[in-house]
């Protein structure tokens, strides 16, 4: 019997945060869906399914086996969340993390708990509610200021790392008003930076090969992480060296710690870890659950590439994946 898959996916110009990033974002949603779609289509029947407030009804009318879900969720709260429980409610089995899990990876803050009950190592932060908390004595400047609650490095501008609590005022005031609160400080890791994909569950989890990102050519005034318009504008003078030339012992830290924390936030078939080293120390910065997978463009299509798995079969490895897990535990 042929497996019924539905794509589901997010509608164009969906205004999460009225930003330029928005705008970007869209573009990279729609070459995704086209490419998956594609090559899913050549195994499998494949209808595609629209995240809008309809999403119920397109869902019950589609009688699929399996969804594979890109959707970020249409608003609000735990956005990547909101397919997941809809999925749950529906009895509909699908690819990748479920709704605590993808609630839990979007709020970093509530990650970083998670990590900290774990002793997962992550840099010492504190949660701000308002612009004007009264900061730790144990955390050292230089801090970063981030919305606790976004990705794809919304809000991650070069005046995120501050030096000064004026400074830090500064970017927490303007955060809380753009983004949903809470608004994360954590202590800047300068170190290097890496990047790890994970496909699978428990025992059979696979780590891909770790990419560090390094941001040597990037000139200082835009400042040397990751920040929106480095991810976005400046990938030429980004570079992304996979294997990362990292000792073995190294190696085997981040990807133990890595794992880790995916397990730590229970996630599920997929996802991408962000990582900081310093001084031999990987520090989890985040974990996320539903990682861009545009083919050629996105780390992990390029880590996947580097351990001989190319875009068509990574997506197959990942459905794979999901149907041996949802055949082993129903879920
Ligand atoms: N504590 C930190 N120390 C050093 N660099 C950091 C720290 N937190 C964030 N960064 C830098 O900012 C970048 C973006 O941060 P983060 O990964 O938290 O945001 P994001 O928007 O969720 O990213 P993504 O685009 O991966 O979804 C990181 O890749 C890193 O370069
Ligand atoms: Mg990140």
């Amino acid at each position: 019997m042929s497996c019924r898959i539905g794509l589901i996916y997010d509608k164009l110009s969906v205004k999460i945060v009225d930003t330029i990033e928005t705008k970007y974002t869209d573009g990279q949603k729609k070459v995704t869906k086209d490419a998956i779609y594609d090559i899913l289509n050549r195994k499998y029947e494949v209808v595609k399914i629209l995240a809008d407030e309809k999403i119920i009804e397109y869902l019950i009318e589609s009688k699929i086996d399996l969804a594979f879900n890109l959707s970020t969720g249409i608003r609000g709260e735990s956005r990547q969340s909101q397919i997941p429980s809809i999925l749950e409610m529906l009895g509909i089995s699908y690819v990748g993390s479920g709704i605590l899990a993808h609630a839990l990876a979007l709020d970093k803050s509530m990650a970083k708990q998670i990590f900290t009950y774990h002793n997962i190592s992550t840099p010492a932060f504190q949660i701000f509610h308002t612009h004007n908390e009264q900061l730790n004595a144990h955390l050292k400047f230089p801090l970063i200021v981030k919305p606790a609650c976004e990705g794809s490095g919304y809000g991650i501008h070069k005046d995120s790392v501050v030096y000064n609590k004026k400074d830090l005022e500064k970017k927490a005031e303007e955060l809380l008003q753009k983004y949903r609160p809470p608004v994360l400080v954590e202590e800047f890791i300068e170190g290097r930076e890496f990047t790890v994909g994970i496909i699978g569950n428990g025992m059979d989890k696979i780590i891909l090969p770790i990419m560090e990102i390094n941001f040597d050519d990037i000139p200082e005034k835009y400042g040397k992480f990751n920040t929106f318009i480095v991810k976005t504008e400046l990938e030429e003078q980004t570079k992304f060296i996979c294997p990362a030339q990292v000792s073995v012992a190294l190696e085997q830290a981040i990807k133990d710690e890595v794992s880790r924390a995916f397990d730590a936030l229970g996630c599920r078939d997929i996802s991408r870890a962000d990582i900081r080293v310093k001084n031999n120390q990987p520090y989890v910065i985040e974990i996320n659950s539903l990682p861009g997978l545009k083919p050629g463009y996105s780390d992990l299509t390029k880590m996947a590439l580097e351990a001989g798995v190319a875009y068509d079969d990574l997506i197959f490895m990942i459905v794979d994946n999901a149907m041996k897990r949802t055949k082993q535990t129903k879920l």
